[in-house]
C-alpha cells in the first residue's frame, strides 16, 4: 500500500514539474522568438519610445505587442514578471529528486558494484554536488572570465564534465546524470532569483521615479538570461535521459553527457545569432551531424556483440534460470522486490513467450549495456549476461 501511494505521489509531482517546466522554458523560447521577430514600429509608436512591434493572431484573437527602448513614460498598474514559472519548476524538481531518488536511495542512487554507500551517504553526495555546482557557477560569474562568453562556456562545460565523471564513479548511472541536470537547473533558477529579479526591481524603481534605469542592471540580467538560454536544450535532454540507457548506461556515459550538452548549447547558438541579425543554418545542420556522430561513436562494441554469439548452445532451461534469478523479482505478475511491487514498465518474464517477445529490449538493456537488472540489484554476473545474450541470439 505504501508503495502504491508513493507511486501516485511520484506521478503528481512529476506532472507538476513537467507542466511548470513547460511554462518556464516555453515563456523563455517565446521571448527569444519575440525579440527575433520584432519589426520597426510606425512613427507614432516610435515617438512613444517603442523600439519594436509585432502583430499576432492566436486562439481567435489579435495581439499587438510593443517593446520599449527603455522604460515607458508611466508604469502600468500590472506588470508581469515571469518568475513563478522558474521558482515552481525548481521547487517541483527538488520535490521529484526527493520523492524518486532520495526516498528510494537504495534503488535509485546506490550501485553497490561501484561503491557500497549507505542511503545517507548517497543523498549527502547528491546534495553536496548541487551546492558545489551552484557555488562554482556563482563564483565563476564573479571573476573576469564572465566577460569572455566562449571561455566562460568552456570552463562551465569542463566543470560539468568533471562532475559527471566524479558522480558516475560513486552513484548509480541515472542518479549521476540527474544530478548534473539538477545542478544546471539550480543555477538557472538561481539566476532568476539572485540576479534577474533584483536587477529588474532596480529598473522598475528607476522607471517609477521617471529616471532612465542604469543600463548596468539590464545588461547584468541579460547576461544571466543568456546563460539560461544556452542551458535550456542540455537541461531538457538530461531530464529525458533517464529513458535512454544508451546514454547514461554507456561505459563513457559522462563523456556522452558532455558531448550532448555541447551539442545542445551549439544548436541554441543558432537562435541567439539570429537575434543579432545573423542567420547561419549550418549551425543547426552541424549540431544534427554531431548528434549522429555521437550515436555512431557510442554504439555497442562489435567484439561484445560477437562474443555473445559464439560458444556452446544455451538451453531454454539455462536461460529461464538466469532470468528467474536476476529479473523476475521485479518483472513478474508476482513481483517480490521490496520496492517494485508491480512489474516495471509492464514487462513480465513469467514464461518463454514473454521473454522472447522482449528479445531486442533484453539484449539492449542487459547484454549490450548493463542497465538491467536495475542498478544490478540482483547482482547479475558478466558471464550470465554473455550466456543470456547467446541464447537470445539463437532465437
Ligand atoms: C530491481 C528491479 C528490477 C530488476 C531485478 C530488473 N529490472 Fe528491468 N526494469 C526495472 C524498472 C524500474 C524498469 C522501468 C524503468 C526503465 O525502463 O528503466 C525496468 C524496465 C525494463 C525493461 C523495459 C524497458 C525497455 O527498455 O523497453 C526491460 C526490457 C527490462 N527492464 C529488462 C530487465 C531484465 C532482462 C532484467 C534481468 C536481467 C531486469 N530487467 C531486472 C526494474 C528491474
Amino acid at each position: 500500500m505504501e508503495a502504491y501511494i508513493h507511486d501516485w505521489l511520484h506521478l503528481l509531482v512529476r506532472l507538476l514539474h513537467v507542466i511548470t517546466a513547460v511554462a518556464w522554458i516555453g515563456a523563455s523560447f517565446y521571448f527569444v522568438w519575440l525579440d527575433n521577430s520584432l519589426e520597426t514600429p510606425p512613427k507614432e509608436k516610435a515617438d512613444k519610445g517603442i523600439k519594436g512591434d509585432l502583430w499576432a493572431i492566436h486562439g481567435g484573437g489579435f495581439y499587438e505587442i510593443a517593446k520599449y527602448r527603455n522604460a515607458p513614460a508611466t508604469l502600468p498598474k500590472h506588470l508581469h514578471w515571469f518568475k513563478w514559472e522558474a521558482y515552481s519548476t525548481w521547487l517541483t524538481g527538488m520535490a521529484l529528486l526527493i520523492v524518486v531518488f532520495y526516498v528510494g536511495a537504495q534503488s535509485y542512487m546506490i550501485d553497490s558494484t561501484k561503491v557500497d554507500l549507505t542511503s545517507w551517504q548517497a543523498i549527502g553526495i547528491g546534495v553536496g554536488s548541487l551546492l558545489l555546482g551552484f557555488g562554482f557557477y556563482e563564483a565563476a560569474c564573479r571573476t573576469p572570465l564572465i566577460k569572455h562568453d566562449l571561455a566562460f562556456g568552456l570552463v562551465m562545460l569542463a566543470f560539468l564534465t568533471v562532475m559527471a565523471w566524479a558522480l558516475s564513479q560513486v552513484l548509480g548511472d541515472r542518479a549521476a546524470y540527474i544530478h548534473i541536470g539538477a545542478i544546471i537547473g539550480t543555477c538557472m533558477a538561481g539566476n532568476v532569483f539572485n540576479t534577474i529579479m533584483p536587477s529588474q526591481r532596480v529598473m522598475v524603481e528607476a522607471a517609477a521615479k521617471g529616471e532612465t534605469p542604469d543600463p548596468y542592471y539590464g545588461n547584468k540580467a541579460k547576461l544571466r538570461s543568456t546563460h539560461n538560454n544556452y542551458a535550456t536544450i542540455p537541461v531538457v535532454f538530461i531530464m529525458l535521459s533517464n529513458h535512454f540507457p544508451i546514454t547514461y548506461g554507456h561505459e563513457y556515459g559522462w563523456l556522452i553527457l558532455a558531448a550532448l550538452i555541447l551539442t545542445g548549447a551549439w544548436a541554441r547558438h543558432f537562435f541567439n545569432l539570429r537575434h543579432h541579425g545573423k542567420t547561419k543554418p549550418m549551425i543547426l545542420v552541424s549540431a544534427l551531424a554531431a548528434f549522429v556522430v555521437i550515436a555512431w561513436l557510442a554504439k555497442p562494441a562489435e567484439q561484445a556483440a560477437a562474443a555473445t554469439t559464439d560458444g556452446p548452445r544455451v538451453t531454454d532451461v539455462q536461460a529461464l534460470s538466469i532470468i528467474g534469478d536476476r529479473c523476475t523479482a521485479c518483472h513478474s505478475a508476482n513481483a517480490t522486490d521490496d520496492v517494485f511491487k508491480v512489474a516495471p514498465a509492464g514487462v513480465m518474464f513469467d514464461n518463454l513467450d514473454q521473454i522472447k517477445a522482449m528479445k531486442d529490449r533484453i539484449l539492449a538493456r542487459s547484454v549490450h549495456t548493463h542497465d538491467m537488472p536495475f542498478l544490478n540489484k540482483t547482482q547479475m554476473t558478466d558471464d550470465e549476461r554473455a550466456v543470456l545474450g547467446r541464447w537470445l541470439e539463437q532465437q
